[in-house]
């Protein structure tokens, strides 16, 4: 399939690297008298319509969160399906993102996944790691503050190396170590699903991130919902501390 830069937002107001919530599953199917994983399989489709939305538009980084290092507190059988279901979307769905020239990664501590599904995620990261038209992030046992307390404890190891002065420890130099590092700065975060909090999703990544909450449930979350997203973004006055006048005649000296 060839996805084409058929757009009608401007180019330069289009966020870089967007990351998003997927929530609102379970309520979705509870609303059509359904069980819980029903919601879950239907919401695949949202994450394939944001996928392809995405590389068209020309966004470089899309990062979902799949799957919270909380989610392992949910029933058994619910966390049985959604492994289940990683697996069975990863093998149908890597040709296809390898073909669209897409890099696939997991952020996230893949060592509680089952053997056979850290292979299929390290086969997938390693079959498209030299792509580069966008990078596909998958949060799946993931914690913001997991993060940053292994950022820290690289950093730890290094200094006790003596590789790193404990004086040039800044926040550029936990940066680095921080997951998502090597892409754009985190421009935008939407949730779906009507709540509004961060989950210990990328606490660190989105310090200065726009955020967008909508009430609209993960698995009705599709190209026209993501393009509404898009476009709020591109209203945005982002100043980074500054002044809005600042912010104005920096840009028109730009323009
Ligand atoms: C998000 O939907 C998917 C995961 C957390 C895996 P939920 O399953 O949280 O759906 P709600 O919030 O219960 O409706
Ligand atoms: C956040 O959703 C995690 C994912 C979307 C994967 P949750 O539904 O688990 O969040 P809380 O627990 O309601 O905050
Ligand atoms: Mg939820």
């Amino acid at each position: 399939m060839t996805i084409s830069n058929n757009n009608n937002i401007e180019h330069a107001s289009l966020p870089q690297h967007v990351a998003i919530i997927m929530d609102g599953n379970g309520r979705w199917a509870q609303q059509q008298g359904k069980v819980r994983v029903a919601g879950h399989k239907a919401g695949v489709e949202s994450v394939r319509a944001c996928v392809t939305k995405a590389r068209k538009m020309g966004v470089k980084a899309l990062t979902l969160f799949a799957f919270s290092s909380e989610n392992w507190m949910r029933p058994k059988d619910e966390v049985s399906v959604l492994m289940d279901l990683f697996m069975f979307v990863l093998t149908r769905e890597v040709k296809r993102l390898h073909n669209n020239n897409i890099r696939f990664q997991l952020i996230g501590d893949k060592r509680r996944f089952s053997e056979k599904l850290q292979k299929k995620i390290v086969d997938a990261e390693q079959l498209t790691k030299n792509n580069d038209a966008m990078v596909l992030s998958i949060a799946a046992n993931y914690g913001g503050r997991w993060d940053i307390a292994k950022a820290t404890q690289k950093i730890a190891q290094h200094a006790l190396a003596g590789d790193i002065d404990v004086n040039d420890i800044d926040e550029h130099l936990l940066n680095q170590y921080i997951n998502l590092a090597d892409l754009p700065e985190l421009d935008m975060l939407i949730r779906t699903g009507g709540d509004y909090r961060i989950s210990n999703f990328l606490l660190w990544q989105a310090a200065y991130a726009e955020f967008y909450f909508t009430e609209t449930l993960w698995p009705d979350f599709k190209e026209q919902a993501f393009e509404t997203a898009l476009l709020s973004y591109s209203d945005r006055e982002r100043r980074f501390g500054k002044t809005g006048d600042q912010v104005k005649a920096e840009k028109t000296e730009k323009d």
